[in-house]
């Protein structure tokens, strides 16, 4: 089995893109980082990228000079990269959907909910409605993206459970630890070839 290579794409502090990071450099994946995509100039993501000597392409709407050019830098550096998967690591950016379409099912970004309830929005929205909504169990959402947002097959979740006196705080802390672990392991499914996709549904193939 090869390494298998990333492009990850993040907006915010970065601790998803760190825990990838993380699970490299201990062995437990046998994957490459070979760009960072962001929208937000000097983002904690990016920061952690350029410590870690990986290769960051900041596009945000600014900068790039309106959306359309926007999407067009970001389009021309990830298939420049030649990655196998990439990963929506907290990014807060719609992808085009020419990007959708030629990286189909090699695509997967982590939403912080059981989808599909409290699908939409970036963090801290979803925890926020899972309090508001009064739920017992939350957790996080690996899937596949499609054009739907949030909607598309689901790969792995971890649910936590939601205390009485949780706030907004304390409950996306609570997932984010989830979040850390279940991002790299669905990685490692890809790079081990497991992920089996039919009918609309993942399925994660046994190893011999
Ligand atoms: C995470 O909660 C993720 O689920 C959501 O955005 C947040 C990103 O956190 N999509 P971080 O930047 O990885 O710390």
């Amino acid at each position: 089995m090869s390494t298998i290579r990333l492009t990850v794409l993040a907006s915010g502090n970065g601790s998803n893109f760190k825990a990838i990071l993380d699970a490299i450099e201990s062995d437990e994946l046998d994957a490459e980082i070979l760009l960072l995509v962001t929208n937000t100039a000097n983002c904690g993501a990016a920061q952690k990228a350029i410590k870690a000597h990986i290769p960051v392409c900041t596009c945000s709407l600014k900068s790039s000079g309106g959306r359309t050019r926007q999407f067009e830098i970001m389009s021309k550096a990830i298939t420049e990269s030649k990655s196998d998967l990439l990963v929506l690591a907290g990014f807060n950016l719609i992808l085009p959907t020419q990007i959708v379409t030629q990286f189909e099912n090699k695509i997967i970004n982590i939403h912080p909910s059981l989808l599909p309830s409290f699908s939409g929005g970036m963090s801290p929205q979803p925890q926020k409605a899972a309090l508001e909504g009064g739920v017992k169990v939350s957790g996080c959402t690996v899937h596949l993206v499609t054009e739907e947002l949030d909607a598309g097959p689901i790969i792995a979740q971890r649910a936590v459970a939601v205390h009485h006196c949780d706030t907004v705080d304390s409950l996306a802390n609570r997932i984010l630890k989830e979040e850390h672990i279940v991002l790299p392991q669905v990685i490692k499914w890809f790079s081990e070839g497991r992920v089996c996709i039919s009918d609309g549904r993942v399925s994660i193939r046994n190893t011999e």
